[in-house]
């Protein structure tokens, strides 16, 4: 599947902890748009889509959620919990987050702009997609 964790470097001290990351070294990519996610509830559901070239790696800076990932074949949950482990999801990743532990913060690096043409939305259409790639 084409997903992984990464592990960030903590660099924690008596003042508390402080995690460096940066672009094409950290992260596989080149970052070139941020966003968050917050103020989420317990019982949403959020995501349910996939993308056509997009790659992603989401940091749960606060709080805990989880994540299903599937590729079409396999999917697999992923519990985000913490900031130092981050989660890497390529392109072609069919993605739901859900049970939000109240005052989660994501935050999300993704390798390219806003663009809602590069998104599938429609989980037939994303399984239609595999077989032509
Ligand atoms: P949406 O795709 O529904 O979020 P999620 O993947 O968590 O379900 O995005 C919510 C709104 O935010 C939608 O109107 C599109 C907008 N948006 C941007 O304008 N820029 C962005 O980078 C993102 C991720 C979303």
């Amino acid at each position: 599947m084409n997903h992984k964790i990464i592990n960030f470097k903590v660099f924690g001290d008596e003042r508390g902890n402080l995690i460096p990351i940066e672009g094409n070294k950290d992260i596989p990519f080149d970052i070139k748009r941020v966003y968050c996610i917050y103020d989420t509830k317990p019982d949403i559901e959020r995501g349910q889509h996939a993308h056509k070239t997009l790659e992603q790696v989401v940091v749960c800076l606060h709080g805990s959620c989880t994540f299903l990932l599937d590729d079409g074949e396999k999917s697999e949950e992923v519990h985000l919990y913490r900031p130092d482990k981050a989660l890497y999801i390529g392109k072609n990743m069919w993605r739901s987050m859900h049970d939000f532990a109240y005052g989660s913060v994501l935050m999300v690096l993704a390798s390219e702009h806003y663009n809602e043409n590069e998104y599938i939305r429609d989980y037939n259409a994303f399984l239609e997609g595999l077989k032509s790639d």
